[in-house]
């Protein structure tokens, strides 16, 4: 199994180009089976869990082709839906594989997907998305750890209320309304960009989709999707991340891609923590303001609050800020697995309960540490940018789930970081 060495201790300089984002690559490519008609995607990040929901759409009847040597760029195309399954071995690796219900039930009238079950941030339900396409007329049943669907005559429109918003449930529902009969309004539904971007798409093929990126989303069924081309949002957590990689290393980096706005209520909590954030044509420069970083309480928060998937990445630039933090995690129920390794470089951290009080450091030190889940592995890297000598990194495979070209990314900026099998 590979593993990061990293020598600390260098401030970054230079410019980061910002990838598509995965969170909504993987609904994108979930979309592409509501039409018999090619989809094309641009910007598709070359990432672990997007070949692995390629992996999966392929297996249910997809051609999944680069177009014309531009790398990012994918057609999908799936004539006819050769299975209707999700199966364990692939839902268990990649949760957002889930996201191929609504589409299989909306387009065949059936779907047979393997639940989740738990993973590294808490047990995950799915039963927002079991409820909702349940009011649509589906006839759910769990047998043997999937969840077996059917519509026989198809979904009808129907109004669901989520009791908090989920951003796959959202995902999934919208997308097979799509094609149901009738109206459907989703209340309380999640207001992620990445739903919008997905409604982008939709509405690029012909869906009537209204107030994605609001709390009620509007869809009124059509009887069929034609084939679209969608180029995907720049991946706001990726840019977040590389703004606090010129934080935490006291240097300057360029961010291209991204518009500053992307980063979202982070952008606020950053520039209250001493972050100086200027925008630029196609993106922003982060660097320190002056010098001295200030401890800042953040709680996550479902969007515009403060993003669960940069909370691990914040707490590691508090390590060394000065004065006291406090950070509180409210969507998932164990995402502070970080806190003990990031303890392991020197952070002064206690948890209580949902929230993790980080008092600062002068400076982190490199020791070995391992890697638990995607956002808790960043949060090690940046740490071990900081931190005074080397850093071994192991279980690095969850970083190449959601960061394309990370260690070629921060090599180009100054950072002594190298893969070693
Ligand atoms: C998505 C993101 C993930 C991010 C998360 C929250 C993708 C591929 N993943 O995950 O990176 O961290 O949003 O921003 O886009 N819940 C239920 N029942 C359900 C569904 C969710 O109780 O049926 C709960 C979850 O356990 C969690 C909360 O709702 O506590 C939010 O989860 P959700 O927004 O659904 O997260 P994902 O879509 O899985």
């Amino acid at each position: 199994m590979d593993r990061l060495l990293i020598t600390g201790g260098v401030p970054l300089e230079g410019t980061v180009w910002v990838s598509g984002a995965k969170n909504a690559a993987l609904p994108l490519i979930a979309a592409s089976l509501l039409t018999d008609r090619p989809v094309e995607l641009d910007q598709v990040p070359e990432l672990v869990d997007v070949t692995s929901m390629l992996r999966l759409v392929q297996r249910i009847g997809t051609s999944a082709t680069h177009v014309g040597g531009a790398p990012g760029r994918i057609r999908l195309h799936t004539p006819e839906l050769l299975s209707h399954e999700a199966p364990y071995d692939l839902v268990r690796k990649m949760r957002a594989s889930v996201l191929v219900l609504g589409p299989l039930l909306a387009r065949a009238g059936r779907a047979r997907v393997s639940l989740p079950g738990g993973c590294a941030i808490g047990p995950r339900p799915i039963d927002l998305h079991l409820k909702g396409l349940e009011r649509m007329g589906a006839r759910i049943e769990l047998v043997d750890g999937y969840v077996e669907a059917r519509a026989p005559e198809g979904l009808r429109g129907a109004e669901i209320e989520f009791p908090q918003p989920s951003v796959g449930a959202t995902e999934n529902l919208m997308m097979a309304a799509v094609l149901a009969r009738g109206t459907t309004r989703i209340v309380g539904a999640a207001r992620e960009p990445e739903i919008v971007d997905l409604s982008l798409l939709l509405r690029a093929m012909g869906a009537r989709i209204e107030g994605a990126g609001t709390s009620v989303i509007e869809i009124e069924g059509v009887e069929r999707l034609d084939g679209a081309r969608h180029s995907i949002m720049p991946d706001r957590i990726e840019a977040g991340t590389y703004a606090m990689a010129a934080a935490i290393t006291g240097g300057r980096l360029e961010i291209r891609n991204a518009p500053l706005e992307l980063l979202g209520a982070a952008r606020e909590k950053l520039v209250e923590a001493g972050v100086e954030l200027v925008e630029t044509a196609d993106g922003f420069l982060a660097r320190r303001a002056n010098g001295i970083l200030e401890g800042v309480d953040v709680m996550t928060r479902p969007y515009p609050g403060f993003a669960t998937d940069l909370q691990a990445q914040f707490m590691a630039l508090m390590c060394v800020a000065r004065g006291a933090a406090m950070v509180t995690e409210t969507i998932f129920e164990n995402r502070f697995m970080h806190v003990p390794e990031l303890v392991r470089l020197g952070a002064r951290i206690t948890v209580h309960g949902g929230s993790a009080l980080v008092r600062g450091v002068e400076r982190l030190k490199g020791a070995p540490v391992m890697a638990t889940d995607l956002r808790a592995s960043v949060s090690l890297v940046l740490a071990a940018l900081a931190a005074e000598g080397r850093t071994e990194i192991n279980r690095i495979y969850h970083l190449d789930r959601g960061y394309e070209h990370l260690e070629k990314k921060l090599a180009a900026v100054g950072a002594r970081i190298e893969r070693v099998p």
